[in-house]
């Protein structure tokens, strides 16, 4: 009997084994392998997401059985969605049990239809094969198609055989790339269906799919906004069930409403923020990695300062400001005053594409100062008559209203539950960055965040003496 088969045997027989080994892995960090390489560098520097694993274990622990269903997690950059996806990959991995992982991110460059699908498949079949065969570089270095029908003669793996036959034959002959493309992403759904077994699909970054792919060879004229409809049923697998992230919330639930049907993902809440015994140990941990001195003290202040975001704690201990001394709260107050404010830093560099993207639609002055008024007031609601009054703005109030709109489908403030309350969002380091954008040009002051960072740092010290 080919060796695919037995060990497609063995795994089902052992998905109650697994179940236990997903415990007892956990507890066992010193078992776990990173076939995937994470981006965020060394693994160690992962910390906390305690509340995020388990309930994300127990989900994985129902795959074997049929039970659980697609997931999406919606968070804004830089929060820290792909550091986890990926960890749940390589912890899958370790595990070797019942679910076999998938990752694949949509990337931010132009690619022509039917290139996806086969660099989808590639990615594919090479996890799939890896995971099977044990060996980790296929993750890193993936198989060429030819290599891949290799592999199904000699494991008498006819599927395998048959779908990387229809890409070549397709791509050659400018056959139907929509078959292509539907061959590709079906492909975790039909083996699992074969060979009766599990996958687990984590598709990073999925809104891409509606904005990067071209029908056009050349990535020439309007990119197809369709593709995300491949998933439709694709989303209602228990076999394969899917791991879908996003950072544009406002545009990926557009996608969801327009081609997946109510509840087919089960949306999860993901903050930016760790806990802030988790904040505090990401300092101590990428201080020791980095070799960059701190103390008990400003460990805590560092934290606090940035508010426990992973990120903003990585770019303060990386920071490239000359002066950088995280010894001294003074020196803690400059270097995360320099990450916020100066534009070659690392926090304002990678804040400043998303903000581009963002405000670019809302560039009036009006927009600008609403914006900032709703992140600076972030505890309440406004209604379009309120921040007319408020912020004695020359403006009809259906004007204040389209406004607010082109803000919230940027992703930049909420909508209540009646259709004119709106928020500021309260997520503390986008106010911050939102803050040292538009402060000064609104105000013509800028914000003096040395002072507020002082303030708050002498009140953290105040709590802790007490
Ligand atoms: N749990 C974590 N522990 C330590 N650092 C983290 C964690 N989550 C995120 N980070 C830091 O934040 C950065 C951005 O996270 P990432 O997962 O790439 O965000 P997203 O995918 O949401 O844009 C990482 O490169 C890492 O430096
Ligand atoms: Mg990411």
């Amino acid at each position: 009997m080919p060796i695919f088969t037995l060990i497609c045997q063995e795994r089902l027989i052992s998905s109650e084994r697994s179940r236990i080994s997903s415990l007892l892995s956990t507890f066992m960090n010193q078992n776990m392998q990173y076939p995937l390489t994470e981006k965020i560098g060394e693994p160690a520097l992962f910390v906390g997401r305690e509340k995020e694993f388990n309930s994300f274990n127990k989900w994985l622990a129902n795959i074997p059985k049929r039970l659980s269903k697609s997931r999406v997690i919606i968070a804004r950059r830089k929060s820290g969605k792909t550091a986890f996806v990926q960890r749940i990959f390589n912890q899958l991995w370790s595990e070797n049990g019942a679910v076999i992982p998938f990752y694949f991110e949509f990337g931010e460059n132009k690619m022509w239809y039917p290139n996806l699908a086969i660099k989808y498949y590639r990615i594919f079949a090479s996890q799939y094969i890896a995971f099977l065969t044990r060996t980790p570089k296929l993750i890193k270095h993936p198989l060429s198609l030819e290599q891949i029908r290799e592999f199904g003669v000699s494991e008498a793996i006819t599927p395998l055989i048959d779908d990387v036959e229809f890409l070549i034959q397709n791509k050659e002959v400018g056959g139907s790339h929509d078959l292509m493309w539907d061959l590709a992403c079906s492909a975790p759904h039909r083996f699992a269906d074969l060979y009766d077994q599990r996958f687990l699909v984590i598709l990073d970054e999925f809104q891409y799919i509606t904005y990067y792919i071209y029908r056009n060879e050349n990535c020439e004229g309007k990119p197809d906004d369709t593709l995300a409809g491949s998933y439709h049923s694709l989303s209602e697998s228990k076999l394969a069930p899917m791991l879908v992230t996003g950072s544009y919330a406002n545009w990926l639930l557009k996608i969801m409403s327009k081609y997946f049907e109510a509840g087919r993902l089960k949306h999860i809440r993901f903050s930016p923020y760790l806990t802030k015994d988790e904040g505090l140990q990401a300092v101590y941990q990428y201080a020791q990695f980095y070799e960059e001195p701190i103390t008990n003290d400003t460990a805590l202040q560092i934290n606090e300062l940035c508010m426990a975001d992973p990120f903003f704690i990585s770019c303060v201990i990386l920071s490239e400001y000359e002066e950088k001394d995280l010894t001294s709260s003074e020196g803690v107050i400059n270097t995360v005053n320099y990450e916020i404010s100066v534009e070659t830093a690392e926090m304002c560099q990678n804040w400043a594409t998303y903000i581009e993207l963002t405000v670019a639609r809302v560039n009036n002055l009006n927009a600008k100062q609403i914006l900032l008024y709703l992140s600076k007031h972030n505890d309440r609601y406004f209604t379009p008559q309120k921040l007319k009054d408020e912020l004695h703005l020359d403006l009809e109030t259906n004007e204040i209203y389209q406004q607010l709109v082109i803000l919230k489908e940027a992703d930049l403030i909420q909508q209540g539950i009646s259709d004119i309350q709106f928020r500021g969002l309260q997520d503390g380091t986008l106010n911050l960055v939102l803050r040292n954008r538009f402060e000064e040009e609104i105000k013509t002051v800028a914000p003096n965040f040395k002072k507020e960072f002082a303030e708050e740092i002498a009140k953290l010290t105040h709590k802790n003496r007490q």
